[in-house]
């Protein structure tokens, strides 16, 4: 644990701690989170597959945007990176229809004030890659919503800029996923100022929990997919009939170990490094 660091925060998965006014140490934890809740099991390794894979994709990005990114430590799970001013928003970027993406489409046609084609399925992928940000609420779930709404919060500049890094990773990120068997259908970003004001990618970055992950070989469009996330545990959240709010369910262990699996097979598959080379050394994935 971080000596003479103070503790600055919980995420619902990470611990934030300040190194000093600059810097900020994320410490990766192995809590799961489904419809926003914590559930009261962990998911061994998750912390460090999550913080591993950010770190791979920060090393392989920087130059479409800079990140946060500063040094992995020895434990696999902690990063020190750059102290940011996140912005308001979440910057979702959609290739597929997923989620609330496909909700919005089937009641309104649109998603986030993006006019889409009719007759699409769940699951289709789009002509292009589509921007959908959403609110980041303090407590409860986020809203996925239109530029104007956006520019209620930030300037049209930063919003704009925001956008174009969100669709250039994405695309960079898709493209060599798919080289890899995987489709990244959808994924969250969070932007931050640093103190020059640079708009500089922060948080983690195209994990799991942040994205939808799907299995290319299996692909088709018109139902849900198979995925290499959280949605093994959500599915068996929805068999308990628990009602989404806290506390949630205790998972049995063959579903600790389904989705532990399943995190670990996203990271190997994308990243090419066998997952105890990385605990072995974290550094692999800079490389
Ligand atoms: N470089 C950075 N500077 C400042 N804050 C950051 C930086 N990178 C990430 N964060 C913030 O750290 C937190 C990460 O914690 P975590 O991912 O567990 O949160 P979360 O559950 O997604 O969201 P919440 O914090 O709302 O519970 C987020 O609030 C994120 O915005
Ligand atoms: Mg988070």
């Amino acid at each position: 644990m971080p000596e003479a660091a103070e503790h600055v925060g919980s995420g619902k998965v990470r611990e934030l701690f300040a190194l000093d006014d600059e810097r900020l140490l994320l410490v990766a934890s192995d809590r799961i989170s489904t419809f926003d809740v914590v559930l009261p099991t962990e998911i061994p390794d998750k912390g460090r597959v999550l913080t591993g894979l950010s770190a791979f994709w920060f090393a392989r990005t920087h130059e479409i945007v800079p990140n946060h990114l500063l040094a992995l430590r020895e434990d696999g799970r902690s990063t020190e990176c750059r102290r940011l001013e996140m912005l308001p928003i979440e910057c979702v970027v959609r290739g597929y229809l997923s989620g609330s993406g496909w909700k919005d489409y089937r009641t309104t046609g649109t998603v986030c004030g993006h006019v889409l084609p009719s007759g699409l399925a769940e699951s289709s992928k789009l002509s292009e890659p589509v921007f959908t940000p959403s609110t980041k609420a303090m407590t409860g779930h986020d809203e996925n919503i239109d530029r104007d709404r956006a520019l209620e919060l930030m300037e049209p500049e930063l919003y704009d800029a925001a956008e174009q890094a969100s669709l250039a990773v994405y695309q960079f990120a898709s493209d060599y996923a798919n080289a890899r068997g995987i489709i990244i259908a959808d994924t969250k970003f969070e932007f931050g100022l640093d103190p020059e004001g640079r708009l500089v990618l922060g948080d983690e970055a195209l994990t799991p929990d942040s994205s939808r992950f799907w299995p290319a070989d299996v692909y088709a469009a018109g139902g849900p997919q198979p995925s290499f996330d959280k949605q093994f545990a959500r599915d068996y959240c929805e068999t308990v009939g628990w009602d989404k709010t806290y506390p949630g369910p205790e998972l049995p262990d063959e579903i600790v170990a389904g989705t532990r699996a399943r995190y670990v097979e996203a990271f190997e598959r994308l990243t090419g490094i066998a997952f105890d080379d990385y605990v072995a050394d974290p550094e692999a994935v800079l490389r």
